[in-house]
């Protein structure tokens, strides 16, 4: 029997049933593609649902305002991919009369829309047999083949396309493609593949060798950047108010268009000490505020970086940051906005304060 045939088999018994593979419509796959790219399927879950049941068609999605698109997204992470599903919406209203191209080299010119993705919407939706090509393949094949290419490189993944416009099958290209990718997150697991349920053992190189865990190989070490935030959290009360303020962030860095708190950023750690307070009073421009605590340490984990954030919690009467910039709220009003997960945290651990 040959590779496609036993996989297709095994997927027929074996796969879980979503929501997204129960579609033809471009739009919804595109969505659920977009949403599952570096996040587990129940977590991606919920978010599909809530995506498209508030945003069912392009045309909606189209004409809501990017702040509504990053409030779903919100815990997400990787906030880019929002912000271009938002805009991709309004390329196909622009470029394609609204109508979801067929055209993989059309598809492909999407903002936000990569080689993976291209493949697995032109062959999720309109039958076409590009193969996808995900960290879950990459593994897959890499430990069926033996491939000692590194796969983060060009001829690695080179090589795994190559293989794979031969195996996929041509009349089924969604099914093949969809059974790889289950076949990567249920049994040809990272750590510990369950070999002994897999229906292409016969074939695996890697499990003949008995050295499945050296696979995949891969060059990159990627270098870790490491940031040290300190954030402002200043209560403005008033005689009828009590607000705190909020920051769009702006510029072209993690957390793009959404809010965080007024922030001194530092290549270094900082003592909470004098020059600590030196740079508050130089944001504050002022004297007028009360220090009243500074929070425990959140080290918040990013792909390439992480976050070292202390909260500084600032007790004032005056309103210090009336400026465009800055935005003074109720604070039960802060889930009208996009905040990213460390601000969640923080705010979550010290709701007494408000
Ligand atoms: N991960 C990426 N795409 C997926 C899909 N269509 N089904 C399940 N997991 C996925
Ligand atoms: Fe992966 Fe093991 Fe199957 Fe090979 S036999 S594809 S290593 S699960």
């Amino acid at each position: 029997m040959n590779f496609s045939i036993k996989l297709l088999y095994w997927y027929n018994k074996n796969k879980r049933d979503l929501p997204w593979r129960n579609t033809k419509d471009p739009y919804l796959i595109w969505i659920s593609e977009i949403i599952l790219q570096q996040t587990r399927v129940n977590q991606g879950y919920q978010y599909y649902l809530r995506f498209i049941e508030k945003f069912p068609d392009i045309k909606t999605l189209a004409n809501a305002k990017e702040e509504d698109v990053l409030l779903l997204w919100q815990g997400l992470g990787y906030y880019s991919r929002a912000r271009n599903i938002h805009h991709a919406a309004r390329q196909i209203m622009q470029d394609f009369n609204g109508i979801f191209p067929v055209d993989y080299h059309n598809i492909i010119k999407l903002k936000g829309i990569g080689s993976y993705s291209a493949s697995a919407i032109a062959s999720f939706a309109f039958k076409q047999p590009y193969p996808v090509i995900d960290g879950n393949v990459l593994r897959v094949i890499s430990r069926i083949f033996g491939i000692f290419t590194p796969v983060d490189s060009n001829n690695g993944k080179k090589e795994v396309e190559i293989i794979l416009n031969n195996l996929i099958d041509k009349d089924n290209p969604d099914i093949f493609n969809q059974a790889i990718m289950e076949l990567g997150a249920l049994v040809c697991n990272p750590q510990n593949p369950k070999c002994e349920d897999c229906p292409l053992q016969s074939l695996c190189v890697s499990f003949e060798n008995k050295n499945m865990n050296a696979f995949p190989v891969k060059t990159k070490k990627v270098n870790q950047r490491n940031r040290f935030f300190y954030y402002m959290v200043v209560h403005y009360i008033n005689k009828e108010e009590h607000l705190i303020y909020l920051k769009k962030r702006t510029k072209n860095d993690i957390w793009k268009n959404m809010y965080d708190f007024p922030l001194f950023e530092s290549d270094h750690e900082s003592d909470i000490n004098d020059d600590l307070f030196q740079e508050i009073k130089k944001i504050l421009k002022s004297d007028n505020y009360i220090v009243k605590g500074i929070s425990k340490k959140y080290i918040h984990q990013l792909t390439h970086q992480r976050i070292f954030a202390s909260f500084i919690s600032i007790e004032t009467t005056t309103d210090l940051l009336h400026t465009k910039d800055f935005i003074a709220i109720p604070f039960h009003e802060i889930n009208k906005y996009p905040i990213p997960k460390l601000i969640d945290n923080y705010l979550m651990d010290n709701l007494m304060q408000f």
